[in-house]
């Protein structure tokens, strides 16, 4: 089955007594044990909700198997300490998501974990391991300077030393990337985000091999962040339009990017699929489209606070990857908990605003970002 096929019917678990097209929503938390090797439980990860979404996401990311949670940073948390513990090592990127940037920087010293951040190119990357290094993790686009790296270079090296690859492909969704084709071993998902899509619940994916999955699944079990079966209902029904979505966003994005591109009230336009991006190139070598995602600078000493409250479409909001269109400023959300010093040596400037592209008509979207910006430079 093509993709978007697969996010139609991959999965779905269809009951047999009332022959409905949907997959019925079991809310149980107790089932009978006899005559049965695997009883379901919720916090087991092995209801029939959380078996159809695994099976869709599965599907999508050629991958073996996997476990849907409760969030995305119970997915990576579960990923990354499945595979290291005290005297091992871990080479991350320095651009990655806030939140997992934070759970290293605050966690691993007193897990005993040693930890070094590289910058955002395979060569970087590669140079930080170490002999003790077990594990990697990547993120590609990044959040929110949407930064790319040669995946299958990293990929690659992490395998012939038999180090675990880990990347969050939350920006990309399995649309748009598919790491496991690339080498890497386990795919990590914010689910809150273009997977769910419509900004009101929160998940979490990992997909991975079989063999690798034993070990997540025993962490995931004993730390307990699964998706209860409602949310687990609504995540599989918003994978069904996930292509739909994913594909107007990303050509939505391309259009408005060009747009910010030629406007002379913006300094810089960070979006993997302008030509002239840097990453263009590895971007076009290992996606099919460049998203949803697009972030830019406001040009000379701006207020960005006033730019987004004259956006009449565009809503300011943290999270991204729903149907509505949202900005946010990343220095005072996603990246707040950074140090000043450091969000400046990534480039996480004040002057930063990430966008995340809707489905709407890219022509009114445009008009909006237009009309703010006029009215900001006035
Ligand atoms: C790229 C990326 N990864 C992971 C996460 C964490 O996801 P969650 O909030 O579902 O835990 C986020 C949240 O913003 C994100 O943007």
């Amino acid at each position: 089955m093509k993709k978007d096929t697969q996010c139609v019917h991959s999965g779905s678990y269809r009951d047999g007594e009332t022959r409905g097209v949907n997959t019925p929503i079991f809310t149980s938390s107790a089932y009978d044990y006899l005559d049965r090797d695997d009883t379901p439980y919720p916090r087991y990860f092995n209801t029939p909700n959380q078996d159809a979404v695994v099976k869709k996401v599965c599907a999508l990311e050629g991958a073996e198997d996997g476990v849907v949670f409760s969030s995305g940073m119970a997915a990576m948390s579960t990923a990354v300490l499945a595979f290291a513990g005290s005297g091992d090592h871990i080479v991350l990127m320095d651009e990655l998501y806030g939140g997992t940037h934070a759970f290293a920087t605050d966690q691993f010293q007193r897990l005993g974990i040693g930890y070094s951040f590289a910058s955002t190119d395979a060569e970087s990357l590669c140079a930080a391991v170490t002999e003790r290094t077990r594990v990697i993790v990547i993120e590609s686009p990044t959040n929110p300077l949407l930064s790319v790296i040669d995946i299958r270079k990293v990929a690659a090296f992490a395998r012939e030393r038999g180090i675990t690859t880990i990347i969050d492909n939350t920006f990309a969704s399995p649309m748009n990337q598919n790491p496991i084709e690339l080498g890497i071993d386990i795919v990590v998902h914010s689910g809150t985000k273009y997977l769910g899509g419509h900004s009101d619940m929160c998940s979490g994916l990992v997909v991975t091999s079989r063999e690798k999955m034993v070990r997540v699944r025993t962490l995931a079990r004993h730390l307990g962040g699964s998706l209860d079966a409602i949310s687990c209902y609504l995540l599989e029904r918003s994978l069904k339009t996930l292509a739909l979505r994913v594909g107007r966003q990303s050509e939505n994005a391309l259009r408005i990017a060009q747009f910010l591109k030629g406007h002379q009230g913006i300094s810089r336009v960070y979006y993997p699929g302008l030509t002239d991006s840097p990453g263009y190139a590895i971007a076009k070598s290992q996606m099919k489209a460049f998203g949803g995602m697009v972030s830019f600078e406001l040009d000379g000493q701006p207020d960005t606070t006033k730019f987004v409250r004259r956006l009449r479409l565009i809503s300011p909001a943290v999270s991204l990857g729903g149907v509505e269109s949202t900005i946010c400023a990343p220095a005072v959300t996603s990246h707040l908990k950074m140090s000043a010093a450091e969000r400046k040596r990534i480039g996480v400037t004040d002057s930063l605003l990430r966008l995340s592209v809707g489905i709407e008509d890219a022509g009114d979207l445009i008009l909006d970002l237009e009309h703010a910006l006029g009215t900001v430079q006035t």
